[in-house]
C-alpha cells in the first residue's frame, strides 16, 4: 500500500507548471478537439464556486465536466451560507468534507487561493482571482495560438488595453514569454503595469509585425476612480478599429477573452472577422478545461 499522501493537483497559476506540462496540456486539449476522449470520471464530483459573474468560464467548465461525466454539485453563492458570513476557507472545507473531489473557484480577491492550497486536500482550479491570474483562460489562449502557428517561439504577440486590471494579461504575459514569444504591451499610461515585464509600444507601431493581437476588456468594475476615457475616445486611440485591421499582417489573428465591449476594444464589425479567433477561443476553452479537470482528478491518458 502506498502510504505517501499525493499532493492535490491544484491549477492556480501556469507559473507552477513546467513548460513540458503546459505543452502536454495544449496537445491534450487539441486531441480532445479532434474527438479523442480520456477515461470518463463517472462518480467524481466537482463544485463550481463563482463569487464573480461569469458566462464563458463557468459554462465552459460545466460543459467540460459533462463531457467527462463528472457530476456537478450545484453551488450558488447567493443562497449559500456565505451570505451568513461563512469564510471562503470554511465553505471549501465543507465541500471537501461532504465528498466533493475538486473545486473550481472564481473570486474577486487577488491570490484568494493561497490559504486553500495550503490546507485543502482536494484540488483548487482557479477560474480567475481578482486582477491576479486566469490560468484556464490562458491555457485556452495558448491552445488557440498553437493551433494556428504550431509554435510560440519568436511569435510577436501584443497584449492591448487595460493591462493593470487584467488577470488575463498577467497570466498570458508570463507564460508566453516563458514559451519564447516576443510579447509587448499597448495600453494607456494609467493602465500600464511594469510588473508584467513587457515593453510598452504604441498600437499603431506594432500592427504590421504582430502575429497575435490580444485585446483586453476595459474592466469598468475594477475602476474605482470611474472611467477616464469616453468609449469613442478609447476606441479611436487604443482600440482595434476597422482602419487599423487593414494594417495587420494578412495571417495575423485577433483574440479577446470576452465579454467584449463592442466598439470600444474592437469595432463590433470585426468580432467575427476572418482573422478573429474570439469564438474559436471559447470553443477551445471547453477542451482546455477538460485537460485541466483530467489532470486534477488524476486520470491516466
Ligand atoms: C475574462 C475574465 O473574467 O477575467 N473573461 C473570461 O473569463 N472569459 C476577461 C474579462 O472579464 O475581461
Amino acid at each position: 500500500m502506498n502510504l505517501i499522501k499525493q499532493q492535490p493537483k491544484h491549477f492556480v497559476s501556469l507559473d507552477t507548471l513546467t513548460l513540458e506540462e503546459i505543452m502536454g496540456m495544449i496537445e491534450e486539449s487539441l486531441r480532445y478537439k479532434q474527438g479523442d476522449m480520456p477515461p470518463l470520471f463517472d462518480g467524481k464530483t466537482v463544485a463550481n464556486l463563482f463569487f464573480e459573474n461569469s458566462t464563458r468560464t463557468k459554462n465552459s467548465f460545466q460543459m467540460a465536466e459533462r463531457h467527462l461525466k463528472i457530476q456537478e454539485i450545484p453551488f450558488d453563492v447567493a443562497t449559500s451560507s456565505v451570505t451568513k458570513g461563512e469564510t471562503l476557507y470554511d465553505t471549501c472545507k465543507t465541500l471537501e468534507a461532504i465528498g466533493v473531489d475538486a473545486l473550481v473557484i472564481r473570486h474577486p480577491e487577488d491570490g484568494y487561493y493561497h490559504e486553500l492550497v495550503e490546507k485543502l486536500s482536494i484540488p483548487v482550479l482557479n477560474g480567475g482571482d481578482g486582477s491576479g491570474e486566469h490560468p484556464s483562460q490562458s491555457l485556452l489562449d495558448l491552445v488557440t495560438i498553437y493551433e494556428e502557428y504550431k509554435t510560440f517561439q519568436g511569435l510577436n504577440v501584443a497584449i492591448c488595453g487595460d493591462l493593470v486590471h487584467s488577470r488575463v494579461a498577467r497570466s498570458n504575459a508570463s507564460v508566453l514569454k516563458r514559451l519564447g514569444a516576443n510579447v509587448v504591451g499597448c495600453s494607456p499610461e494609467s493602465w500600464w503595469d511594469d510588473s508584467m515585464g513587457l515593453v510598452h509600444r504604441d498600437i499603431d507601431d506594432i500592427l504590421p509585425d504582430c502575429d497575435v493581437i490580444m485585446l483586453l476588456r476595459v474592466q469598468h468594475e475594477r475602476h474605482i476612480m470611474g472611467d477616464i476615457f469616453s468609449k469613442e475616445d478609447y476606441h479611436a486611440r487604443f482600440g482595434l478599429t476597422v482602419e487599423r485591421v487593414e494594417r495587420m499582417k494578412p495571417g495575423a489573428i485577433i483574440m479577446h477573452p470576452a465579454p467584449v465591449n463592442r466598439d470600444v476594444e474592437i469595432a463590433g464589425s470585426l468580432i467575427e472577422h476572418r482573422q478573429s479567433r474570439i469564438f474559436p477561443q471559447m470553443t477551445n476553452g471547453v477542451y482546455a478545461r477538460m485537460a485541466i479537470l483530467h489532470r486534477a482528478l488524476g486520470g491516466q491518458l
